[in-house]
């Protein structure tokens, strides 16, 4: 069922503190590797979005044991290669992340497994991971153009893969990490650009030997995974997802006189490319009580609002803001002058073809855009965006978050078709946001 909302121009600025969920990259990643140490991890801080409950479903049905207690979840893992083959096809819903690393999870493993998802999740690309996966040993049926759902025959006896990334992709990089903890030997994963390295610290705090040594040029890395290792339960805190705070944070940079305060936010530096260009774009936001939680770096962050400018942002900084392009782009909208975001290839295979959806958003809102190869130039004139459009989400989550933070800053309101994909990655968003505005009646509403 689709659910409208809209955004209206807010009676009064974002004032207050607030938490965001969990990282789901993170929360991903401590549901499989749980599933796959001995003993009991503990997982405090879990996001429970709809994709991370796809991937502990599918974690039990490859034998995990996986309850809750309190706000903590406790998995009971398998070993490694421990794993048992699933009763039935799993369903990754939306969710790539879940899976691209389960993909390589079960490739070494003996059994067979059948995956599918959400239409959203049908149309991605899978032949990034399958390809590579392929050389272990694992035989991948998929449907036309490598797409899901398909079957996976994992191998009986599986190599470990040495392989260069041809994209800057965190999902693949894990994928060949993962298959290659069954795997005798060991398993060498180049990437030309650095991505975020969540699989790589989290192996290591369950006890597996993975080194990271930077390539010649120094911007992309060499990771050795030494295979079949013990891998033993550990209690994972889960920092606060810093592409979920994103939204808060460019509300409280556009809506005038806003001041708001985001607590535990994770500050891995593989994903702060968001701060370091807002920051260069005139935005005010400070970082408070900067720590080391469960081994990332997290801290409180600052957003004050004030005006931006629109700047260029370079292709390298990609991997380290993925997710965040929409929500930037819907600041630089806001900007004075025109924001050049370069080499957003990528952006063309997340939940929707967000490079192509992200300048529908803003043209639809009387926003001036263009495309200019793989380019997205957003020309801001420092005054409100006029709004007023009907935004089409595409089943994807962080569309509809960014075109509901374009509503607070705009002089009409913002509609999307649909809200309900939010729960995806951010529960109770609408909430959080209504909150740090405080209006009687909510800013955003149903339409
Ligand atoms: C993720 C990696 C990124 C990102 C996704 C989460 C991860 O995808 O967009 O939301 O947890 O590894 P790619 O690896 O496709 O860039």
């Amino acid at each position: 069922m689709h659910t409208p909302i809209a955004s209206h121009r807010p009676g009064r600025p974002l004032l207050g503190t607030s938490r965001v969920p969990g990282d789901k990259s993170i929360s991903h990643r401590a549901l499989m590797f749980g599933a796959m140490a001995l003993g009991e991890t503990r997982i405090g801080g879990l996001l429970t979005g709809e994709d991370v409950l796809r991937t502990a479903a599918a974690m039990v049905a490859l034998g995990a044991a996986i309850r809750r207690e309190g706000g903590d979840w406790l998995v009971s893992g398998r070993g490694v290669g421990g794993l048992a083959e699933p009763g039935d096809v799993l369903d990754m819903g939306n969710s790539g992340t879940a899976a691209r690393l389960l993909a390589g999870i079960v490739a070494s493993h003996p059994f067979t497994t059948v995956m599918t998802g959400d239409a959203s999740l049908r149309g991605r690309p899978m032949r990034r991971v399958t390809e590579p996966l392929a050389a272990s040993g694992a035989r991948f049926t998929t449907r036309d153009g490598g797409r899901l759902p398909m079957a996976i025959a994992g191998a009986r006896e599986p190599r470990p893969l040495h392989y260069v990334l041809p994209v800057a992709s965190a999902q693949v990089k894990s994928a060949v990490l993962l298959c290659g903890l069954n795997a005798p030997g060991t398993t060498i994963v180049t990437e030309r650009q650095a991505t975020r390295d969540h699989s790589e610290n989290m192996l290591r705090h369950f006890g597996a030997e993975v080194s990271v040594a930077v390539t010649e040029d120094g911007a992309g890395r060499v990771i050795r995974l030494a295979g079949r290792p013990v891998l033993r339960a550990a209690d994972v805190m889960v920092p606060g997802d810093p592409s979920s705070a994103a939204f808060p944070l460019v509300a409280s940079l556009l809506v005038p006189g806003s001041e708001v305060t985001l607590l535990g936010v994770g500050l891995n530096p593989l994903r702060t490319g968001l701060i370091a260009t807002l920051r260069e774009m005139g935005g005010d936001i400070a970082i408070a009580n900067p720590r080391m939680e469960g081994g990332e770096p997290v801290g409180d962050l600052v957003a004050r609002h004030g005006p931006l400018r629109g700047i260029e942002v370079p292709a390298g900084r990609a991997p380290s803001m993925i997710d965040e392009y929409p929500v930037l782009a819907v600041a630089a909208a806001c900007a004075h002058g025109t924001t050049r975001m370069r080499g957003l290839h990528e952006l063309r295979v997340k939940e929707s073809d967000r490079l192509a959806a992200t300048a529908a958003l803003l043209a639809v809102n009387g926003v001036a855009v263009e495309i200019e190869g793989d380019d997205l130039l957003v020309h801001g004139t420092g005054a409100a965006p006029p709004g007023g459009g009907l935004v089409r989400t595409h089943m994807d989550h962080r569309l509809a978050m960014s075109a509901l933070v374009l509503g607070l800053a705009s002089a009409q309101p913002v509609r999307i078709d649909d809200a309900s994909f939010i729960d995806t990655s951010f529960p109770g968003f609408l909430a959080l946001m209504n909150g740090l505005l405080g209006d009687a009646a909510p800013a955003m509403r149903a339409a």
